[in-house]
């Protein structure tokens, strides 16, 4: 497996923008990109990639979350129910976090590592990270989504409790 690069804002590379094409099938080039993503973003360290992060215009996420490992290929949400509000980051808008508001829980269908189709159910963390990631499938970053720009904060501002509590793409620092 192989770390890639995340594309990061400040590289003004388009691929973070656009609509991602869906998958025509989950052959072993797509399991090759979904392991090194999953790799990449263990490594980050994160708790979810889409692959226009790592220069892929492709509708494929990564996730992990309470030591669940999803490779999804076209995920997309079928089910949503209540909100929750709380703070993201995300690995390509390095060093800042905002509040961002989600649906609490969701299913989501997709085709798995191979290729099967399966549906999902999240709630809480797993909830919000599946619909942080389908965003960047459609060129969405969570700066976008912020319930009021006066909340995008700067990570080396805030004291460590407060990073503990940020949810999406940033980990809780070890
Ligand atoms: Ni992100």
């Amino acid at each position: 497996m192989t770390l890639l690069h995340i594309v990061t804002v400040d590289e003004d590379n388009p691929v973070l923008r656009r609509r991602a094409p869906r998958v025509g099938r989950v052959d072993d080039s797509v399991r090759r990109l979904m392991d090194d993503m999953m790799e990449t973003m263990i490594a980050a360290p994160g708790v979810g990639l889409a692959a226009p992060q790592v220069d892929v215009s492709l509708r494929v996420i990564t996730i992990r979350v309470d030591n669940q490992l999803l490779y999804l290929a076209n995920p997309e949400i079928v089910k949503f129910e209540g909100e929750q509000i709380g703070y993201e980051g995300c690995l390509s808008v390095p060093g800042v976090v905002g509040e961002v508001k989600r649906h609490q829980k969701i299913v989501c269908r997709a085709l798995n590592r191979h290729g099967q189709e399966k549906r999902i159910k999240g709630d809480g963390l797993l909830a919000r990270a599946i619909q942080h990631e389908i965003d960047h499938l459609d060129g969405i970053l969570f700066t976008d989504r912020l319930t009021d720009p006066a909340t995008l904060r700067r990570v080396d501002e805030m004291d460590a409790a407060e990073v503990q509590q940020v949810e999406g793409e940033v980990a809780a620092p070890a």
